[in-house]
């Protein structure tokens, strides 16, 4: 008995190699995507809940006709509440009011505009605006979402009772991957289960933290939960450098730039520091209404050039004087951006001298910064200006929350 159980197995083992192992799965993400910063606009910031077909097509108009297409922006990202019922069958279908044409006529458009189209979901039974959640449907989701030509997936993390967050997300990476179609997927569990140590392989971003919150300085507290303001969202990063690199990013959460609350100048050290940070430029305002100010800042193409940087290391902070900090990103070509963010209430009045600040990145890039060595131009990124050399002692002024950026570019 036992030998023919034995044989039976054996049999069993070779007809299913011989048919090739189609119960597999690849639990790793779509490889070759995200290479630098991913770059969009997401709906939730500004409209929350309230999205339809219309405002999403708007979108896109306004991304193309402000120059944001120009300056490098591609994604077009619905957030929640989107969804409509899932059908007999289990396929999940849009809100019939607010997208009556169906997501695959909206695909279409967006993609005529040179622009991809993102979509969001949740591991759990719902999302966190209490829509049909993806647990148990990974597989028949990902493949409607590669159906109806989506190009980017957040998927988030409410509703997830008993789930563990590695698997959770592994299995949606092998539901994408089945799919057949090349699908960023961006990890939404706001950091609770250190996404940067498992995240690699299985998503291209992973968000580092709870929601920001419309404020450059706060926290607001919703009871069971905090959303953060942009310096405090900025203060959970410094640790993260070195699990991000092209394809897999840390993700500090979407922008507040336009959204009211910030000042100019705050909106530009906003800006600034998740260009430092390699951070996904994701915009989170209204793109038909913006004023001039506020598109100069999502399209400062100097500053979107140290976001999109090749070489895709983070900035470390080099040093903490309090409420005056200062940030160093090492570039593809071997310049260097420099970050000087002032968050206090006053003004600073500073100098800096170049050739006594020297150190060398150990932690991730290895680069060394030595101006005793090399030279370089100072470029003010905001002011397009050229302010000097690293010969010279650095003397400037930041305003109160504000922020000076330089590019330093080698002088051969
Ligand atoms: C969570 C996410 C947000 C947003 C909302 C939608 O809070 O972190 O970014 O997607 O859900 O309900």
């Amino acid at each position: 008995m036992k030998k023919t159980l034995i044989s039976l197995f054996a049999f069993i083992n070779i007809s299913l190699s011989a048919q090739g192992n189609n119960y597999a799965q690849d639990y790793t993400k779509y490889p070759n995507l995200a290479l630098t910063p991913p770059m969009g606009w997401n709906s939730w910031n500004k409209f929350a809940c309230n999205v339809d077909e219309n405002m999403i097509k708007e979108m896109a108009d306004a991304m193309v006709s402000s120059g944001m297409k120009d300056a490098g922006y591609t994604y077009i990202n619905i957030d929640d509440c989107w969804h409509g019922d899932r059908d007999e069958n289990g396929f999940i279908h849009p809100d019939k009011t607010r997208f009556p044409s169906g997501i695959k006529a909206l695909s279409d458009y967006i993609h005529s505009k040179g622009l991809k189209l993102g979509i969001y979901s949740d591991a759990g039974s719902q999302t966190c605006g209490g829509r049909p959640g993806s647990r148990g449907y990974e597989f028949q989701d990902a493949l409607t979402y590669a159906k109806w030509g989506i190009d980017y997936v957040k998927y988030d993390w409410c509703n997830t009772e008993g789930l563990k967050a590695e698997g959770a997300y592994k299995t949606f990476t092998a539901a994408l991957k089945k799919a057949g179609r090349p699908i960023v997927l961006s990890i939404c569990e706001w950091g609770d289960n250190k996404p940067w140590e498992w995240g690699e392989n299985v998503g291209h971003l992973w968000r580092t933290s709870g929601d920001i919150f419309n404020c450059f300085d706060c926290v607001e507290d919703h009871g069971t939960w905090k959303s953060w303001g942009v310096m405090q969202i900025l203060d959970k990063q410094e640790d993260l450098r070195k699990y991000a690199g092209p394809g897999h990013w840390n993700d500090p959460d979407m922008l507040e730039v336009g959204n009211g609350a910030l000042t100019k100048g705050e909106d530009r050290a906003h800006f600034s520091m998740w260009a430092m940070l390699a951070a996904p430029l994701i915009a989170g305002n209204d793109l038909r209404s913006m004023d001039a100010e506020t598109k100069t800042v999502l399209t400062n193409k100097d500053v979107i050039a140290i976001n999109q940087d090749k070489l895709g290391v983070q900035a470390l902070k080099y040093k903490d004087e309090s409420e005056f900090e200062i940030w160093f990103k090492p570039l593809e070509n071997g310049d260097w951006a420099i970050a000087f963010l002032n968050r206090d209430k006053a003004g600073k009045d500073f100098t800096f001298d170049w050739k006594s600040n020297k150190f060398t990145d150990d932690e991730v890039s290895k680069k060394t910064f030595d101006t005793n060595i090399q030279n370089y131009k100072v470029v003010d990124l905001w002011s397009k200006k050229e302010i000097g050399n690293t010969k010279k002692t650095l003397k400037a002024t930041v305003p109160s929350k504000d922020i000076l950026m330089l590019r330093l570019v080698k002088i051969k």
